[in-house]
């Protein structure tokens, strides 16, 4: 069976694949091409709507973006979002201003006409509006649907057309009911289906992946985190017998971590290569204390053992990877400051022969991608697992790197997440950090000199900016005395009460 598509034509805005998500949340399969696809490749794929996506240019300049004229003609419903909305009132005898005053940030927007994209909501929405440009008359026929302050025509659209336009943007969080108005849109003046699911996007992929690859090999870095394990399992059930899968053990790994991947990915049906290259890590790394030269050791040794052990392979044909979508976003704005380099499975030399690469989940948020791997069956310890960087516990280990100092981390650390998983107190990302301090302590009559560990618990959605997280004090209690009884080593143990920024989530 042929799902449903949802075509979102794409004007050059940012939120393109937010939109794409929303729809897919609405179980309708939404797929992304550029706003200048011919009106017979719309035909083609037989839309159940086409929604235009926002934009950074002015619809009346000549040389801005604009789709053929005959997509109002083809009986498919269009929603335009912000530059998608303007361009619908300039293309169909509407007319589209400069703003007085633009409008930036979250916005009350007030409901005139509930119809059917508004059905069910409160007359007061609140919603995200970015835009310098508005649209000051609507196309014939057009009824406004709501404003704002400083948009009278915040929202507009034609049963009858089942064309529509809002002026803001309901596929981010900020609009609290955007999502009900895509809802609405694809439910109400679309009649869709819905008729996809997350297994459709298996099915897809699979097939997909099959029909890009055919009989030949693909090679994937696995790490064990949730992008790259799900891309392996992925992977497994496309070409099972074509896949070969190199975990490069840096020796930073968490307590157990190799082993507990090993036996998961041993059960599966692939080729599974684990590389113990822990020495060669921890001898490029003597007597280096200053963190971003730790960093960038360990992201060059990293991709120099990748193509060490692909090399004794043979040729593979492709490369695979688990990026997902806001890695391509973050990878884009690369014109900040450099805070830390980070260092991923996917930072690979550019040269290393392949024909192709292979990235099944590049569409995907990461809340989609672990339902992914929940679908194919991988364990939650995987699936539902914290951030963990590139270098591990190297950068969770100030000063120079020792393989004591790794082991006594390593110990450290599982007790810090056991307790805050025991207690279900939310922390979003939950560590230990061996700082390179010690300090004076006293057990039975004897002076002791253990190490300073500090534990790290944050709270955040988007791992960018975070706050500490308030654990209770009985919680921080149980930890600081577990570890000073179990691990000999550390003397003392603080809580970082930092929040990002000024600080970083790593110490590191
Ligand atoms: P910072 O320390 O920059 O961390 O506040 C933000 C988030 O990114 C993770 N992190 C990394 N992830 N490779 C990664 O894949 C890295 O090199 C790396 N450094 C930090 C960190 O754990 C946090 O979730």
């Amino acid at each position: 069976m042929k799902n449903q598509v949802a075509l979102i034509l794409d004007f050059g805005g940012q939120y393109k694949e937010l939109i794409a998500r929303t729809v897919r949340e609405c179980n309708v399969l939404s797929i992304i091409k550029p706003y200048d696809i011919t009106i017979d490749e719309i035909k083609e794929m037989n839309p159940v709507c086409i929604i235009f996506t926002g934009g950074p240019n002015s619809v009346y300049l000549d040389s801005s973006p604009k789709c053929d004229g005959e997509v109002f003609e083809l009986g498919i419903p269009v929603l335009g979002i912000c530059y998608g909305a303007q361009l619908i009132a300039h293309m169909l005898g509407g007319r589209v201003e400069k703003c007085d005053t633009s409008e930036y940030g979250e916005t009350k927007c007030f409901v005139e006409n509930d119809g059917y994209l508004f059905k069910g909501l409160d007359n007061e929405q609140q919603v995200l509006m970015s835009h310098t440009d508005r649209i000051v008359e609507i196309p014939k026929g057009f009824g406004v649907l709501a404003t704002t302050a400083d948009c009278p025509i915040a929202a507009y659209g034609s049963e009858k057309q089942k064309v529509y336009g809002v002026q803001f943007h309901p596929e981010v969080e900020i609009s609290l009911h955007g999502k009900e108005i895509i809802h609405n849109f694809l439910y109400n003046v679309c009649l869709a289906k819905g008729d996809y699911s997350m297994d459709d996007y298996i099915k897809n992929q699979i097939e997909s992946i099959r029909k890009t690859v055919g009989s030949k090999r693909v090679l994937l870095g696995l790490s064990g985190g949730v992008d790259s394990s799900v891309c392996a399992a992925l992977l497994a059930e496309a070409i099972p017998n074509q896949l070969v899968c190199i975990y490069i053990d840096h020796g930073f790994m968490r307590k157990n971590e190799t082993q507990h991947l090993k036996t998961v990915f041993e059960k599966r049906k692939l080729n599974f290569i684990q590389v113990d290259a822990s020495e060669r890590f921890l001898s490029k790394l003597a007597g280096v204390d200053e963190p971003e030269t730790k960093r960038k050791i360990i992201g060059a040794e990293f991709a120099k053992v990748f193509e060490d052990e692909a090399s004794k392979l043979g040729h593979i044909e492709f490369l695979a990877q688990g990026t997902i979508y806001p890695d391509i976003v973050e990878s884009g704005k690369n014109k900040s400051a450099v805070i830390k380099s980070h260092h991923n499975v996917g930072g690979l030399p550019k040269d290393l022969g392949f024909e192709g690469v292979v990235e099944p989940l590049s569409g995907l948020f990461k809340d989609e991608v672990r339902k992914v791997g929940q679908l194919l069956g991988l364990p939650k310890e995987i699936v539902n697992r914290q951030p963990f960087p590139g270098p591990g516990l190297a950068i969770r280990i100030i000063g120079e790197v020792t393989r004591e100092k790794i082991d006594i981390l390593q110990r450290a650390d599982v007790i810090v997440r056991e307790e805050i998983e025991k207690s279900h107190e939310r922390a979003d990302q939950y560590f230990a950090v061996l700082t390179n301090s010690r300090s004076v302590g006293v057990v039975g009559d004897f002076r002791t000199y253990g190490y300073i560990l500090a534990v790290r618990a944050v709270i955040t959605s988007d791992f960018m900016t975070c706050e500490y997280a308030k654990l209770s004090y009985d919680l921080l209690s149980k930890i600081s005395q577990r570890i000073t009884n179990e691990v000999k080593e550390i003397g003392r143990v603080v809580y970082d009460i930092t929040s990002k920024p000024p600080a970083t989530i790593e110490w590191e």
